[in-house]
């Protein structure tokens, strides 16, 4: 069979192929691995049991259960939904939202390759624009997404030390240029991989630079507020015309749903149900009935701030003590864990790559992610690449444990 140029893009290997490859194999095979390489949100008990009840409810109503599964919706996603968001949000934040301003989609991942395919690639004049990311390291999930090669910019952090090996990226601005053949700016706040939480200060400025340059300011919001509430510390979330803001029910306990959110001008929510049409008919209207309920009463957030983001918050620290008990502390930095399901290690000058670091772990059955995947639009060779991981800690704990062990056995050998 001869593939076309999409068919090779989007069949060669790339990190997120790789990413779900393993966690695939890790999930359906016979040998138990250590997962600490995916993205998959924790089973938090009482979420779950809330959830549950909603479906029970669907099942026992007249006609619901049948009309939630019968019926497509329409391509902007469940009518219902979207008022009962648009009015949350403007409840909560005060934004000047209706339901004109919201789409669903099958995931936000899918809402970034309509976005980024939408701003960026080639344009009628025969240019083409990229996506700049300010902030390296950034989401492996974007990396593939483009139809075309060379489809983003990024460029490297500054770093802060905050003491006691822990670390923060903040953006350089003097790197950061915004040129013309930018077609927007996106940043995931919290940070997948690092738990970087942008500043109030970063997030405007880049917010102003957008504007100025009358491109979109795409803000992943798939870890944030007011839902999942995955984010230890207190932010604003914002939103203007000028900004695109992706949110999903994954993270909330529901990524077998499939449900993206995108928050946007009325012309951007009119081009993604138009992809989303064209794409396949309709979003999954599942996910939002489900959550329905939850979002008309506003438990959704009491349910995030309450129980989702304090049980994250509890597992990261646990999962810093042990590291703190087993790695000497001249091996290895974290990122300041801010929000999100991992941790992002650091291990300076470290003899081997993390690459093979990655090929140990995977030997003795535990699953990470090497730090190079997270860079995407820097094409500069850089050590620090190389040096870090991704583990996430949203696994069941004792899972979590014996990863860590393991971690801390390979790394220490790589340095002795
Ligand atoms: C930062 C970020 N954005 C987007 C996604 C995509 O999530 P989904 O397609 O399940 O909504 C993920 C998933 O891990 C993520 O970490």
């Amino acid at each position: 069979m001869k593939l076309s140029k999409f068919g090779q893009k989007f069949t060669r290997k790339s990190g997120i192929l790789q990413l779900m490859h393993d966690l695939g194999h890790a999930m359906a095979g016979d040998e138990p691995m250590l997962m600490l390489g995916g993205g998959n949100p924790s089973h938090i008990p009482a979420v779950e049991a809330r959830l549950r009840e909603r479906m029970e409810q669907i099942l026992a109503t007249c006609d619901e259960f049948e009309r939630v599964v019968g019926n497509y919706g329409p391509p902007q996603g469940m009518k219902q939904f979207l008022e009962a968001l648009a009015g949350l949000l403007r409840h909560e934040y005060g934004w000047p939202i209706g339901p004109e301003n919201i789409a669903l989609t099958h995931g936000s991942q899918t809402a970034f390759f309509f976005l980024f395919n939408m701003l960026a690639g080639l344009f009628d004049d025969g240019s083409t624009k990229k996506i700049l990311l300010p902030l390296a390291p950034e989401y492996i999930g974007y990396a593939d997404v483009g139809l075309t090669d060379d489809f983003f910019v990024a460029s490297k952090p500054e770093f802060e030390f905050l003491g006691d090996q822990i670390f923060k990226y903040r953006v350089n601005f003097e790197a950061v240029s915004v040129t013309g053949d930018v077609g927007a700016i996106c940043v995931s706040r919290p940070t997948n991989p690092t738990g970087n939480v942008i500043t109030e200060a970063e997030i405007n400025t880049l917010s102003d630079l957008a504007r100025q340059h009358d491109i979109p300011l795409i803000i992943d919001n798939a870890y944030g507020i007011p839902f999942p509430n995955i984010i230890f510390t207190e932010v604003q979330p914002m939103w203007a015309e000028h900004i695109i803001l992706c949110m999903s029910l994954s993270k909330l306990g529901l990524p077998g749903t499939r449900t993206g959110i995108v928050i946007a001008n009325e012309q951007v929510i009119r081009a993604i149900s138009g992809i989303n049409a064209i794409s396949s008919l309709a979003p999954s209207g599942v996910g939002a009935s489900l959550v329905l309920d939850l979002i008309n009463s506003g438990e959704i957030i009491q349910l995030s701030r309450e129980v989702i983001r304090p049980y994250y918050q509890h597992r990261a620290e646990q999962a810093i003590a042990q590291l703190r008990t087993e790695l000497p502390a001249e091996y290895f930095h974290i990122h300041k864990p801010e929000g999100a399901l991992f941790l992002w290690l650091w291990f300076k000058n470290l003899p081997i790559t993390s690459q093979e670091l990655y090929e140990r772990l995977k030997a003795r059955r535990v699953l990470v992610v090497p730090g190079h995947y997270f860079f995407p639009g820097l094409t500069e060779e850089w050590r620090h690449k190389h040096e870090c991981i991704r583990v996430t800690y949203s696994q069941d704990e004792a899972v979590v444990r014996e990863g860590l062990a393991i971690i801390a056995e390979e790394v220490k050998r790589a340095y002795d």
